[in-house]
């Protein structure tokens, strides 16, 4: 089975074609970034317009160098939610006219399960069961995964994702937008232990996040540290880095009892901020202790992109399912 990928639901237009034999075929990604840096975060409305202009040129490019017809198409996902309204309505409204053309069904596809399922296009692929760390700018959850599509919420967080405090604090820093990877690349520079930044809601159990209180710790910092301090370009990579170390060591302890209460030994994490190389060192030593195993995608994989959104798709169709002619987007959409 064929399945063309659309994701739409962001600041990203992403097309993939998977296929069940052959594996990824093709994939691309059109990023906004610098679209919407000069605004400082992702602006609604030029999202979809810039999804309008890209989509249809994108899908025809991706075909061709999957060696793809129409003809061989089996089915169409997209991203159906959670994410901006206008833009999911772009993938959805010529996901849908796709399918419905070329007479084949098409999927709703939900944004997050595609992230989760991400790590599975890689060799090796994690066996099921598995522990899932879902880091984004929308999203930080724990998912305890039996099967594809079979899900449990551990815990999630209780106010801002993990993503959402990166870019927070980027900004507080002057850093540019997308500011997770800036605040990431300047934290190299900084002097480990300066500043010691709060781990929320470790000292109690439970698998739930707050994240919203290291960003009013980090504004706090700024103001009284970059006061008095001579070097302030070393100041600011001094309280990035300890910002850091706190999102990274607060994410790795709640994976550490997610996969101890789940009693398994695969650790899959996704979503953008599993890009980030420190998260990667400190759960990789982690489940290694543990003498269990981290997997996660590919960078490109990590971040929204249509590949995920075709694999995801092509397991709901390959199972048999799709939906009626009527699609919807949803702005909100619990796993
Ligand atoms: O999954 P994604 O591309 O989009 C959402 O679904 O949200 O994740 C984007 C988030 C942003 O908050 C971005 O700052 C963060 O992932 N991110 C990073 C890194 N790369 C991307 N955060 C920390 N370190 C990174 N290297
Ligand atoms: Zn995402």
């Amino acid at each position: 089975m064929r399945v063309l990928g659309i994701e739409t639901s962001c600041d990203e237009t992403g097309v993939a074609v998977f296929d069940g034999a052959a594996g990824l075929l093709a994939h691309t990604v059109h990023s906004q970034v610098d679209l919407h840096a000069a605004y400082g975060g992702v602006v609604p409305e030029l999202a979809s317009r810039d999804h309008i202009r890209r989509l249809t040129p994108l899908i025809r490019l991706v075909m061709a160098e999957a060696g793809t017809t129409a003809a061989d198409i089996d089915g169409v996902a997209y991203t159906a939610g959670p994410g901006l309204v206008g833009a999911l309505l772009v993938g959805a409204g010529l996901g849908r006219s796709l399918a419905w053309g070329w007479g084949v069904p098409a999927i709703g596809v939900h944004h997050m399960e595609g992230h989760l399922l991400a790590p599975l296009l890689e060799e090796p692929a994690p066996a099921f069961p598995f522990v899932a760390l879902l880091v984004s700018g929308g999203h930080t959850q724990l998912v305890e995964v039996a099967a594809a599509g079979r899900y449990r919420l551990l815990g999630e967080s209780v106010d801002d994702a993990a993503g959402e405090a990166f870019d927070k604090t980027a900004k507080i820093l002057d850093l540019p937008y997308p500011g997770g990877p800036a605040l990431a690349k300047l934290a190299e520079q900084g002097e480990p232990g300066r500043y010691v930044f709060p781990r929320p809601m470790t000292d109690r159990p439970g698998l739930d996040f707050s994240f919203s209180g290291l960003k009013t710790f980090a504004l706090n910092t700024v103001r009284e540290e970059l006061a008095h301090r001579s070097d302030t370009e070393q100041a600011r990579a001094d309280i990035a880095r300890a910002f850091e170390d706190a999102v990274v060591e607060t994410l790795v302890i709640k994976c550490r009892r997610a996969v101890e209460a789940a009693g398994v030994d695969r650790l899959v994490l996704a979503g953008g901020v599993s890009a980030n190389r420190r998260l990667r060192e400190r759960v990789d030593a982690m489940m290694a202790q543990r003498s269990g195993r981290a997997f996660y995608p590919r960078l490109a994989l990590c971040t929204d992109n249509g590949a995920m959104i075709a694999f995801a798709g092509h397991q709901r169709l390959a199972a048999g399912q799709s939906e009626a002619l009527a699609f919807t987007a949803m702005p909100r959409w619990p796993l």
